[in-house]
């Protein structure tokens, strides 16, 4: 090779630099894809001043966004609360309209950061009108199929990504162990090793990270992939009495053998972001918990992605809420909290924290982690080359290939526990062709029932108006033969039963759409309307109850009379599949994900503890073979 080569390549780049400078134009290493992450996120934060740091940590609800307010405040994140939508029955377009106009805000900052917005997809993206809604995760916990919530995963992200959105605050991988919490159905189950298995959802909504990539960095596996969300860190599922947001008191070992390893777990899965729990452990809060967040999270385990806040967590650190404002920032900022979901009064938390920096309380080093942090997450997504929605997956909103895998998951997540009143005379599978069937009760008909909390609304509705779907009763008429005659009657008296001869009866009842504290409950009846409907129905015909519930209820006082009992959970818009077990299409193969007990007297109760004594134990689940199937 030439002696002058290297001297030649030196000078031409030379030459290219000086060019580009005279052009005006000044190579910014950080908008250079070609470039590694590290160098990227150091050329940036190097260009950042205090208040574009501090805007980069900070996230805010889209009621009170505007691209004025995301140019002007330096905003790095835009989220949509639960039920946070552009207006009633949305269409994807018109979500990616909005997210499109708040990323044009961001992108005409000084240095062009784009911002990332984030939603909670749950169980599917359930915020959006005629998205596919999935089985809450104590259903999907019930499946005892890692692939499956994969492949849900992988369903979800295409569905968020079509209304223009990369971020997900999802999976919930909380250890519920006790049903009295009204985020039970968020947890895919009481065993600390079932919700492990259940990260595989994050291979799904991110990608499948590279075997050999290092522990702890945030990995997004392309444009049909989002960045996933491991909540809320940590031990939210053992809080007292199932108190929401109040105190797992848990010696270490109970705390890192029961409610982290889902942590590890996806962190070795490249999981972009943790969230914090409102809960304390032993006391002190986990939004001011160095130890575990800073020490722990992003120490031991080698966490690399960022840490946000519950939505105003910071408000209720102290009490009353926003008591000791400052004090609370100090706090969680100083505890390793990255980015704060505030998500209204922006304007008081960035003056704060301006303060405790420029005062010498937070160290700039602070900062430039949780900014590193934010902008590796950034760049890992792809968000500086493509900021705008890929509008490509407009489609897939509700795409059918989805709604039949939610069907498949319905399928998969019921629990048989009782067949029949004699042991070889099962009740289950029903025949198809028989001459007519009474189906009863405030579930049969109510897709927003069959949903639960986190649909639409954040506590969920009631009625068939709420999203697109298929109620259980629809799914009951499509399955059986044109021949049987299916009567519907919400809450029929004795005496109707008694009159009509029906071959038989299917019950389906449960509990009302809630969400987080709203769906804390010490005495786990099932409502008395329900009650009611089963004692008329059950007293008087054959009858099949299924339960549409979040969680184990109270279901002794009941048993003797009903002939067969399936646990539903919350299955989600395509009740189809409860129809496609009942009449036989498909075997019921469902596992109890938690304990079922007889009295909440002996809660809390979990497999494993001393004088277990349930009605039906985790594990628990009858099996039937399909009819007319191979298996
Ligand atoms: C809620 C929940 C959290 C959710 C967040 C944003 O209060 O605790 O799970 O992701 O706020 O909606």
């Amino acid at each position: 090779m030439a002696k002058t080569s290297v001297p030649l390549v030196g000078f031409l780049l030379f030459s290219l630099l000086v060019a580009t400078a005279q052009a005006g134009v000044e190579y910014m290493k950080y908008k250079d894809p070609r470039q590694p992450i590290s160098k990227r996120i150091r050329d940036l934060t190097k260009r950042m001043n205090l208040d574009e740091k501090i805007g980069q940590m900070v996230q805010i609800d889209r009621q009170v966004a505007t691209a004025a307010v995301m140019r002007d405040y330096k905003i790095g994140s835009i989220l949509s609360g639960g039920g946070s939508i552009p207006r009633l029955q949305a269409t994807p377009q018109e979500w990616i309209n909005m997210v499109n106009g708040f990323q044009n805000g961001s992108l005409s900052t000084r240095l062009g950061i784009p911002m990332i917005y984030g939603i909670d997809a749950v169980h599917g993206h359930n915020n959006v009108y005629n998205a596919t809604i999935f089985p809450h995760n104590v259903g999907l916990g019930a499946t005892r199929d890692p692939d499956l919530v994969k492949r849900i995963g992988s369903a979800t992200a295409l569905e968020v990504r079509a209304t223009g959105i990369s971020y997900v605050f999802a999976p919930c991988i909380a250890v519920c162990r006790d049903p009295r919490w009204g985020r039970c159905y968020e947890s895919y189950s009481e065993d600390p090793n079932i919700v492990r298995g259940m990260t595989d959802i994050i291979d799904g909504l991110q990608g499948e990270i590279p075997r050999g990539s290092p522990k702890g960095a945030p990995y997004v596996g392309g444009k049909d992939k989002v960045v996933a969300c491991a909540k809320h860190f940590v031990g939210d599922g053992g809080t007292t009495k199932g108190i929401n947001e109040n105190d797992t008191v848990i010696d270490r070992h109970g705390l890192l053998s029961i409610h982290m390893p889902g942590y590890n777990a996806a962190i070795y899965k490249g999981v972009g972001t943790v969230m914090a729990s409102y809960s304390s452990w032993n006391g002190v809060k986990m939004h001011a918990n160095r130890e575990l967040v800073t020490d722990f999270l992003k120490g031991a385990l080698r966490f690399r992605g960022f840490v946000i806040s519950d939505w105003q967590a910071l408000d209720r650190m102290a009490y009353p809420v926003h008591a000791n404002y400052t004090y609370s920032v100090l706090t969680a900022i100083q505890a390793g909290l990255d980015m704060i979901m505030v998500p209204y009064n922006y304007t008081e938390f960035i003056d704060t924290l301006i303060g405790l920096v420029t005062n010498n309380f937070i160290p700039m080093s602070r900062i430039d982690d949780a900014v590193r942090r934010i902008l590796r997450v950034k760049f890992t997504l792809g968000l500086f080359e493509n900021p705008m929605a890929d509008e490509s997956f407009v489609d897939q909103l509700g795409h059918q290939a989805n709604r039949d895998l939610a069907r498949e998951a319905v399928r998969k997540s019921l629990v048989l526990l009782k067949n029949g009143k004699i042991a070889d005379e099962p009740m289950l599978p029903l025949p198809k062709n028989s001459s007519k069937i009474l189906v009863a009760g405030s579930h049969a008909d109510n897709l927003g029932n069959q949903c639960g909390g986190w649909t639409i609304n954040w506590q969920g509705g009631d009625g068939n108006n709420l999203t697109a779907g298929t109620t259980i009763l629809k799914g009951i008429s499509e399955a059986v033969d044109p021949s049987t005659e299916i009567v519907y009657q919400e809450n029929p008296d004795i005496s109707y039963v008694k009159t009509n001869n029906f071959s038989y009866g299917i019950v389906v009842v449960g509990e009302a759409s809630y969400a987080e504290t709203a769906g804390d409950n010490l005495n786990l009846t099932i409502p008395l309307q329900g009650q009611n409907t089963i004692q008329s129905v059950c007293a008087n015909i054959k009858c099949v109850v299924v339960l549409i519930s979040g969680r184990p209820l109270v279901m002794m006082p009941h048993l003797e009379l009903v002939d067969a009992l399936v646990a539903a959970w919350l299955p989600g818009s395509e009740g189809q599949g409860v129809a496609d077990v009942l009449f036989g299409d498909y075997g019921f193969s469902g596992k109890l994900p938690r304990t079922w007990f007889k009295t909440v007297e002996q809660l809390p109760m979990n497999v494993g503890d001393p004088n277990y004594d349930p009605l039906y134990p985790f594990g628990y689940g009858l099996t039937t073979q399909p009819v007319g199937h191979t298996s």
